[in-house]
């Protein structure tokens, strides 16, 4: 019980970065936004992964919920090309015609609502879900996110 304090708090931080954005977010803004609360939740699921480490089922629906929400804003924020404006790492290519990101960016959401769909219970249900939902940030990045300058 004493870890629920510490995810309590980081779940409030989260809800108030991205609701305290002002009115109204740029494309750019709005995807970057998104990302970085999909990051949090990321870290606060991986932490429940650890062999021994504690599982609260509570906690980890809250999270895939917040990553839910975050993703479609992100999502949002991508379907505009805008690449000017602020620093971005958004590679052109998302916006040429036929580039894959779209399709990546649905199978990422799909995997999502499958982790919030399942409602893991305990660690062993929990894992795969967390999985699937991981295994999509390196291989995107790795394509249309550009290097650190
Ligand atoms: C469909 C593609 C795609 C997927 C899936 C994806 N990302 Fe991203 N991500 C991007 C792109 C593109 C950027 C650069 C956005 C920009 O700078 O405008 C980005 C940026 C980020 C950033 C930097 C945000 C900032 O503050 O500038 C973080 C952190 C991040 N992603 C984490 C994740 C994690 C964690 C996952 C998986 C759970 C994930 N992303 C899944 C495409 C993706």
């Amino acid at each position: 019980m004493k870890r629920i304090p510490i995810f309590a708090a980081i779940l409030a931080t989260t809800l108030l970065s991205t609701t305290a954005m002002g009115d109204v977010p740029s494309p750019i803004a709005r995807r970057q936004a998104g990302m970085k609360t999909i990051a949090e939740q990321m870290k606060i699921l991986g932490a429940m992964t650890r062999i021994g480490g504690s599982f609260d089922d509570f906690f980890a629906q809250s999270a895939f919920e917040i990553m839910q929400d975050a993703a479609r804003s992100a999502q949002a924020g991508f379907a505009e090309n805008v690449q000017t404006g602020e620093a971005t790492r958004a590679k052109p290519s998302i916006w040429a015609e036929g580039s894959d990101f779209n399709a990546r960016m649905v199978r990422f959401l799909a995997d999502i609502d499958a982790a919030v769909a399942g409602e893991p219970t305990d660690q062993a249900s929990f894992i795969p879900l967390f999985a699937v939902v991981s295994e999509n940030c390196k291989s995107c990045h790795e394509h249309y996110r550009a290097p650190k300058t």
